[in-house]
């Protein structure tokens, strides 16, 4: 037999071993980065009675968890019981991953200070478990990032570790079979989206070789319905890729349709809402005060960073990125001509900022428009304040210093302007609109509320 048909054959031998663990759910599963990625998963494979230790550097995470607590507002304690009577515990020892079978990273890719991709947190990861791998065992980056990720970045750790298998680690000297099989799966979760089942959600998967591709999607499907293989790794990662960009670039234009339509008197929800009845060729995307989270604003500037080492300019992402980006002083700037109506200045104005979240109903401030408004509205000289029944206080992050406590809804008449940056479902938006003097409404949030007293930005 051939190098490459004596590779062929272990492989094939350990895959029907895999699947048949997967199915008897003897395959021991480990997670790493219990976030909001990383902790949902966790209890899906806990569901299928799978054992899952769930690895996190934050100490606070793991003790929590171990004492049958949550952190994120959708799941409950109660959930994270019932994952550990399946076996679940958490832990920030490394030296466990060689007690499991399958390896699931879902650590952060934020966008650094000169928004090019922070590979620091994969990078950190695949050094700690690097050592501890041992043959036969998955290793999937579910992680958003640029296509070439995992052969640019995993691969060369594992094989600096001699831990990679296949035909590559054979040329390198490795025995046949010998090694980790590697994939990357993107996460395509949507938070607080409670229409779509998250097992609905068809999982995208590519493996390193065939028989990486194969174990994955076995793995997956016993929580997904659906899997979807792809040819590689980087057909996986650009497929994530794509999903957020066009999101971004739709968001975008009706971000720039909204400003249009203002001046022309037009209603941009009420043409959205009507190009929506098209069978065909139209999916609907909703303006807003300027994208959130962790995925949105930051992903397609991974795609923009890798496209210049080929010398190509993604100008869509770039314009799309500009648009949105001036979304929070669009917002501004409509609070200071509401006001102006009211021959009122905003310098001096006394503001309430509802919502903190990037988005309706999620306990999640990462890349809020809300904080970059609050603090531009400071800048101006108002006195804001705010509410966000998910935040009563907030500090500092990466890009913000506001030390504030959330304010009950009360008294609103005694404020200028009452602005809604974030819709959550549980705000009376009629009694808000009764009892304030001025309603700046930047998502819509009064539709079908009919009253001098909004102003829709
Ligand atoms: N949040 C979403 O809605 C969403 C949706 C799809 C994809 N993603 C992607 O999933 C990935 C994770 O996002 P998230 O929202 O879950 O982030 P998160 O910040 O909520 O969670 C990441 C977790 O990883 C832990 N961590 C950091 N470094 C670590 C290390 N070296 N070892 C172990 N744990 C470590 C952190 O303590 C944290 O608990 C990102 O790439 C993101 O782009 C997120």
């Amino acid at each position: 037999m051939s190098g490459k048909e004596t590779v062929q054959a272990v492989e094939n031998a350990e895959t029907a071993q895999w699947l048949e663990r997967i199915a008897r759910r003897e395959a021991k599963i480990g997670v790493i980065g219990l976030g909001y990625v990383g902790l949902p998963l966790t209890l899906l494979f806990s569901e299928e009675r799978f054992r899952v230790t769930g690895f996190d550097v934050d100490a606070a995470k793991v003790e929590k968890l171990n004492a049958g607590g949550s952190y994120i507002h959708r799941i409950e304690p109660e959930h994270i019981q019932a994952a550990q009577k399946s076996g679940f515990h958490a832990t920030s020892n490394f030296a466990e991953i060689a007690d499991v079978d399958a390896v699931l990273i879902c650590v952060p890719t934020p966008l650094s200070e000169h928004r090019t991709p922070d590979m620091s947190y994969i990078v950190s990861t695949m050094e700690s478990i690097a050592p501890h791998l041992r043959a036969g065992q998955l290793v999937v980056l579910e992680s958003t990032t640029y296509p070439g990720t995992t052969e640019e970045i995993l691969v060369p750790i594992l094989e600096k570790h001699g831990a990679v298998r296949g035909v590559r680690a054979v040329r390198a000297g490795a025995e046949p079979g010998g090694g980790v099989m590697v994939a990357f799966s993107p996460e395509r979760e949507d938070p607080g989206n409670t229409k779509v089942n998250r097992r609905d959600i068809p999982k995208v998967v590519g493996g390193l070789e065939s028989a990486a591709t194969a174990t994955a999607a076995a793995l997956y499907n016993t929580i997904f319905h659906r899997v979807v293989p792809v040819s590689s790794p980087a057909a996986a990662e650009m497929t994530k890729l794509l999903e957020n960009i066009y999101r971004c670039v739709n968001i975008a234009l009706v971000n720039e349709l909204k400003q249009l339509s203002l001046r022309m008197g037009i209603d941009i929800w009420e043409v959205i809402d009507a190009a929506a009845t098209k069978p065909f060729g139209f999916q609907p995307f909703y303006p807003g005060p300027g994208l959130g989270g962790h995925c949105i604003p930051i992903d397609p500037f991974y795609l923009s960073w890798k496209a210049k080492e080929f010398d190509f300019s993604t100008r869509f992402i770039e314009l799309a990125g500009e648009v949105n980006e001036a979304m929070p002083y669009h917002v501004v700037q409509a609070v200071s001509a509401a006001l102006n109506e009211h021959c009122k200045s905003l310098k001096g104005s006394r503001m309430l900022v509802l919502g903190l979240a990037y988005k309706k109903d999620v306990d999640d401030l990462r890349e809020s428009p809300s904080l970059t408004i609050i603090e531009m509205l400071q800048h101006a000289g108002a006195e804001v304040s705010y509410n966000d029944p998910f935040f009563p206080t907030v500090g500092r992050g990466r890009k913000y210093h506001l030390d504030m406590t959330s304010t009950p809804l009360e008294d609103l008449a005694s404020y200028d302007c009452v602005l809604i940056v974030t819709d959550h479902s549980s705000y009376d938006y009629r009694k808000i609109v009764a009892e304030a003097q001025l309603v700046v409404d930047s998502r819509n949030a009064t539709r079908g509320i009919a009253s001098p007293k909004i102003v829709r930005c």
